[in-house]
């Protein structure tokens, strides 16, 4: 083998965020052939994170429907995996995290017996339906995948406690290496609605929504308690760039819509993104990302689920389990905002999940893994 071919299938915006630092990372290197396939499970919001990283797909199955069902993202993904896996014939397909592109990406590799390496590897919450499908597809994806690429030491802990067959490495999350590019103090937002904010006399808290599991009541629950408290608290202004999804589209614009103080915009992106969290108060959300994203940056995160796969910033203190009830939230959101001590305790800066090294000790991992390296890579430990 000349060069190692490595073909990365993403379809998500978070997967891209996450990956898009990896494969120009490893095409930056030149014992590496580095491709991506776009399974194009997200439309727009993928292809806005590809122009800020200036990538585009070798390949692109462009699956997505309006109000795609679980079935048919995966069988669609899955069927589209054929034709590329046949032509690229790579060396190692690379997956991101735990989505139906994921779960799809890597059953595709296993039928074709080309190793997987699983980039985001070990989180688990224990509840096979919280989050669904996410639970159940990183276990799946754990099951085939050769090489296992875990942000924490506990991330491989809980690899270790399902004796998960395959070599594990502790890299930190790529994620961290991605803000090193998006996050910059000169930053000029260029979304309009975010440059008419005032981050030094307002208290700006940023906020996302999007879980499946949290469709239905617990997002009527969720958008309730963001009302109750923009109508109580007139120092506030809540950002909420609204998730695609009409399911969540309907919930959101239903409850929020022209309340005062509440900014309902398109999603952003992520360099927008990352830039707003920098700057704002505090955080409310039920992404994984932002759990991830905001203690790097010392921002408090109330996180709106009952459990979390990311206990690290949970033990550091910067992340609190607000659950998914509006009363809870509420309290929860009203101590930041009324209680200083309670704020600075959550406001520090700390990096459980990663030293921006990730990408280098993933190519080091997959280097090592075909024999190409003499020494294993040592692992991240926060
Ligand atoms: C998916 C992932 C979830 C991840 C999330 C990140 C699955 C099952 N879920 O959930 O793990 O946390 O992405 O955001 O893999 N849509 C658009 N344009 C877009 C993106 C979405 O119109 O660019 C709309 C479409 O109508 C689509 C719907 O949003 O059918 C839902 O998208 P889908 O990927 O099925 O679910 P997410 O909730 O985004
Ligand atoms: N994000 C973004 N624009 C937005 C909202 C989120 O760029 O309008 C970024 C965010 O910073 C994080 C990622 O998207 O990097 C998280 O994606 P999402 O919440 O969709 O998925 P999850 O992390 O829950 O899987």
């Amino acid at each position: 083998m000349d060069k190692i071919k490595v073909l990365s299938v993403f379809g998500t915006r978070p997967e891209a965020i996450k990956m898009a630092p990896l494969v120009k990372h490893l095409a930056a290197k030149p014992e590496f052939e580095s491709l991506c396939c776009l399974t194009g499970q997200h439309r727009e919001m993928l292809d806005s994170v590809m122009d800020i990283f200036q990538l585009r797909g070798d390949y692109d199955l462009n699956i997505m429907q309006a109000r795609q069902t679980l079935s048919s993202i995966t069988s669609r993904a899955l069927l589209g995996m054929d034709e590329v896996i046949e032509q690229a014939k790579p060396d190692l397909i690379l997956v991101h995290g735990d989505t139906s592109t994921t779960f799809a990406g890597a059953l595709a590799a296993f039928y074709h017996k080309v190793p997987v390496g699983h980039v985001e590897a070990g989180l688990r919450t224990g509840d096979k339906y919280s989050p669904y499908p996410e639970e159940m597809n990183r276990k799946l994806v754990g099951s085939i995948a050769d090489l296992h690429f875990c942000p924490t030491v506990n991330n491989l802990r809980n690899l270790e406690r399902e004796a998960v067959a395959g070599t594990k490495f502790i890299t930190g999350n790529t994620v961290i290496d991605a803000m090193k590019t998006t996050v910059r103090k000169d930053f000029v937002f260029s979304v309009p609605a975010l440059n008419r904010l005032d981050f030094q006399k307002r208290r700006v808290i940023a906020v996302t929504c999007h879980r499946r599991e949290n469709y239905g009541e617990p997002m009527r629950e969720i958008m309730e308690a963001i009302r109750t408290l923009a109508l109580r608290h007139e120092e506030i202004e809540v950002v909420y760039p609204v998730h695609l999804s009409p399911v969540v589209r309907e919930c959101a614009f239903g409850i929020l819509k022209e309340v005062p103080r509440v900014h309902l915009i398109d999603p952003i992106d992520v360099e927008n993104m990352h830039n707003l969290m920098a700057r704002c108060d505090f955080i409310m959300t039920d992404s994984g990302g932002l759990q991830e994203e905001a203690p790097a940056l010392g921002k408090p995160v109330l996180v709106l689920r009952r459990e979390t796969e990311r206990p690290e910033a949970v033990e550091a203190g910067t992340v609190k389990l607000a659950g998914v009830r509006r009363d809870e939230i509420l309290s929860l959101a009203e101590e930041l905002l009324t209680d200083r001590n309670v704020y600075q305790t959550m406001a520090h800066a700390v990096n459980p999940y990663g030293d921006g090294n990730a990408c280098e000790r993933i190519a080091r991992g997959i280097l090592w893994h075909f024999g190409k390296l003499a020494e294993r890579p040592a692992d991240f430990h926060a």
